[in-house]
């Protein structure tokens, strides 16, 4: 299952990409946001891509992991996990630092947005983000979609701080 934009393409994630998504998601800079990252090890980075490579093999995936590619160079990360009636679908997102600020993650979810109502008749999309993350919120923004709840309680991976989360949320026709 391959999704083309404007300028990348989006393929199934899976093993074959061990190094270039331990890179990012080993890195600080890029992870310091996220609930499930970073990761410690590349063992722990291998387990996660065994996963999302086991999930693509089922019949019926419950979430789906893209690696975006950039003429050929793989670059990032899009993802949609889906509820179990395929009411919603809930976006994330992550892009090697080296990519960032060049509309990348924009243009790949805005495709998978699209992508996910037309296969899969999915009119709700949601995304949680940390409330100090601006470049997430941002792309949220850029792709329509409004705040629809925040939240106390967030953590992070790599810190034991109480974060905020910002729910943001795009209903289409
Ligand atoms: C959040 C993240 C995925 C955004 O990736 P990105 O590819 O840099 O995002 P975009 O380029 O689409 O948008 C960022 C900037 O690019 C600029 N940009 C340049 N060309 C653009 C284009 N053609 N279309 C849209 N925006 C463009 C925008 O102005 C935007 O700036 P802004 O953030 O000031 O609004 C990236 O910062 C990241 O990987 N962060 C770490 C992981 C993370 O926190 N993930 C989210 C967890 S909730």
């Amino acid at each position: 299952m391959n999704i083309h934009t404007e300028r990348l393409l989006l393929v199934p994630l899976g093993p074959q990409y061990l190094l270039s998504t331990h890179e990012y998601a080993s890195d600080l800079d890029n992870t310091k946001y996220m609930v499930h990252l970073p990761n410690a090890d590349i063992e722990e980075t291998k387990t996660f891509l065994d996963r999302a490579q086991a999930e693509w093999q089922t019949s019926n995936p419950q979430f789906y992991e893209f690696a975006i590619l950039l003429d050929d160079i793989h670059i990032g990360a899009v993802d949609i996990y889906i509820s179990e009636n395929n009411s919603e679908g809930e976006l994330g997102w992550i892009i090697s630092k080296k990519y960032w600020g060049y509309g990348y993650a924009t243009e790949a979810a805005r495709e998978l947005i699209s992508f996910a109502k037309h296969e899969w008749k999915i009119s709700k999309f949601i995304a949680h983000c940390d409330s100090e993350n601006v470049s997430s919120y941002n792309v949220m923004e850029k792709l329509g979609m409004s705040i629809a709840n925040k939240t106390k309680g967030r953590k992070n991976k790599y810190s034991n701080d109480d974060r905020e989360d910002l729910m943001y949320l795009l209903e289409i026709e």
